[in-house]
């Protein structure tokens, strides 16, 4: 498993400014990825900045836009195609910020997976992404707080966890502050590790 023959096949799914894309990009370069290839990235509106930084990479690109194809079926339908037809095997939620239907889950069982900015059970489900996790953990007065990769079921947040890393929450943090230190600290690194140890497993 691993060498070149067996590369398993990666759309990364986007909605914002892409860090954790950026990641796996560069975890891709220093070889901490090496079972699967970023061959795709979709993005949920045309204006992310994702997009570029895949771009730069040379790797292909696709927009999904909801408003734009009106329906969640037809927004699951364009997903479908493009994942088609770049023959893809995991799919990897890197701050996609559009919920997807059951149906279209099912359809990829334990092959979507999604990094969540706190330790689920904590602060997850319908309405606690970007930056609100942050917002909730720092009104709770949490002292810890992190990041999770899990599996991707119909449950919003609800899916097999695959690895979490534990942040500290310091005095003085805003939700910004607490955000981006729970990605460098954890989002960061767990979820290239979590991506790598899923494709060297499939
Ligand atoms: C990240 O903190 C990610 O965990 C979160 O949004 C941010 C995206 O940043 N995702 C969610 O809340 C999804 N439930 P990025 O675009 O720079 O990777």
């Amino acid at each position: 498993m691993g060498d070149a023959m067996s590369k398993k096949r990666i759309a990364v799914f986007v909605s914002g400014g892409g860090t954790n894309l950026q990641a796996l990009m560069d975890a891709q370069d220093k070889g901490i990825l090496h079972s699967g290839e970023i061959v795709l990235v979709v993005a949920s509106n045309p204006t992310a900045y994702a997009l570029e930084r895949a771009a730069k990479k040379g790797i292909a690109t696709a927009v999904a836009w909801k408003r734009e194809l009106g329906s969640q079926e037809a927004f699951e339908t364009a997903i479908s195609k493009e994942l088609e037809a770049h023959k893809i095997d995991l799919i990897v939620l890197a701050g996609f910020m559009n919920i997807l239907s059951a149906d279209f889950t099912r359809q990829w069982p334990e092959r979507i997976i999604n990094v969540h900015p706190a330790l689920i059970p904590s602060f997850c489900g319908k309405g606690m992404y970007g930056l609100a996790p942050h917002v909730a953990a720092l009104e709770k007065g949490v002292k810890v707080t992190g990041a999770t990769v899990h599996f991707v079921n119909e449950i919003p947040d609800g899916g097999r966890i695959i690895a979490q890393r534990a942040v500290y929450v310091e005095e003085g943090d805003t939700p910004e502050i607490l955000q981006r230190r729970v990605m460098e600290q954890a989002e960061w690194i767990i979820l290239p590790e979590a991506v790598e140890t899923v494709c060297a497993n499939m």
